[in-house]
């Protein structure tokens, strides 16, 4: 078993949620891939509550704490049980030490990030004009990676905040801010638990990133803080590259990691902003009153879509991007190996001209809005995409 009996800290996993079974029996259920499932007895869920307590606890409180709670006629057994019950905890993911990296993208891929994925500078500069955002505007980005968006947001306003479950993609952006002189906030926890923050923000965005995550607890947190008048914005995006470009038996339509969905693209579009605008009229429904905190909103009026925009945007793709897409745990989870793959990856890349290497993103910018008129997605007739540059 893994744990060490030293004393250290120890901290709930923000990648688990607590869940029950029918029969009530508790399990932890992962909210980021691959989406394990750990069940729990009880003395297991207790002491999931303890170190999920912020900022964590010391493991022999916590074990002091589990003895007096659960009084044992044998104590030594006891603690030996509550040891082995939080090395599992700890094997499983569930239990992970304060500075232990949670997301599959960590601190080695953020440069490449920043420079072979950077955020479209034409879109930041119309979620930013279309959302009125000035210098005393307060602006979150969800799920912000290194900090692309964020960082150019912080440009116009020292109100921005990103929340961010990669550790080393929050320390990325947070010493690029640094270096550019800029001021971002940082929250590194799961976007799921937006609803549980506080704060008030005139715009939120998340890119590139809704899928990952569980869009109810999103929008239910983005009600709780979106300001009167304020925006949400979803960046929705897709990856065209040609049959023959040297990255498409990796990144294209069928992979090696999986068979992409074969939707067109503005249909995933409407389908997706189709959805958010339901759950916004479920959950932000002003004439429903609840005394649930977690379904306090910071605005009266009721979110609403307000307009869908689309991008076309032509752009090389080689080693770089690459490596600011795949991890080696992306790699590792499907069962390929990483160095067999980056051997592949750079040899095909690296003989490729500057033209084989072309390949193109779609960009849908999905536009909700706290009182705004609303927006009829039934109707919509989606114009020719605006083609814009890289970045
Ligand atoms: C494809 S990247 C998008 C990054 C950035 N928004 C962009 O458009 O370039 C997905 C990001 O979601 C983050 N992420 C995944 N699950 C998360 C969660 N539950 N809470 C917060 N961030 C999460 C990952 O760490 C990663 O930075």
């Amino acid at each position: 078993m893994p744990y060490v009996k030293t004393p250290r800290k120890l901290a709930a996993s923000p990648n688990f949620a607590l869940c029950h079974a029918a029969d009530g029996s508790p399990f932890a259920l992962g909210e980021v891939e691959p989406y394990a499932q750990f069940w729990l007895n009880e003395r297991e869920r207790m002491l999931l509550a303890l170190f999920g307590r912020k900022g964590g606890l010391m493991v022999e409180r916590a074990i002091t704490a589990l003895l007096a709670m659960r009084p044992a006629s044998n104590t030594a057994a006891e603690r030996r049980r509550i040891e082995r019950a939080i090395a599992e905890m700890i094997a499983a993911g569930v239990l992970h030490e304060p500075a232990d990296e949670l997301s599959r993208y960590g601190k080695e891929m953020a440069r490449d990030y920043l420079e072979h994925r950077p955020f479209p500078t034409a879109i930041a500069a119309s979620i930013a004009a279309q959302s009125g955002l000035g210098e005393q505007s307060r602006a979150l980005d969800l799920a912000s990676g290194p900090g692309s968006l964020a960082l150019t947001l912080a440009e116009r306003t020292p109100h921005v905040t990103i929340m961010e479950l990669s550790r080393g993609f929050v320390a990325t952006a947070t010493e690029e801010a640094a270096r550019r002189g800029l001021v971002l906030e940082a929250i590194n926890e799961s976007c799921n638990r937006l609803a549980q923050h506080d704060g008030t923000y005139d715009l939120v965005t998340i890119s590139q990133a809704l899928h990952w995550l569980d869009d109810i607890a999103v929008c239910k947190g983005v009600c709780r803080v979106l300001a009167e008048g304020g925006s949400f914005v979803v960046i929705h995006a897709a990856m065209n590259l040609p049959q023959d470009h040297p990255l498409s038996w990796i990144l294209g339509d069928r992979t090696p990691l999986g068979d992409k969905a074969q939707v067109p693209f503005v249909q995933s579009a409407r389908a997706l902003f189709r959805r958010l605008s339901l759950l916004f009229a479920a959950l932000d429904a002003p004439q429903v009153e609840r005394h649930d905190p977690q379904h306090a909103r910071a605005g009266r009026a009721p979110i609403v879509g307000a307009g869908i925009a689309l991008y076309h945007q032509p752009r090389p793709m080689g080693t770089g991007f690459a490596r600011a897409f795949l991890s080696d745990s992306h790699l590792a989870t499907t069962g390929l190996n990483p160095q067999q793959v980056w051997k592949r990856i750079e040899a095909k890349c690296g003989v490729a001209s500057e033209e084989a290497l072309q390949a193109s993103m779609d960009w849908a910018v999905l536009h909700f809005q706290r009182g705004a008129t609303s927006f009829d997605i039934e109707s919509w007739e989606p114009e020719t995409p605006q083609v814009i540059a890289y970045p």
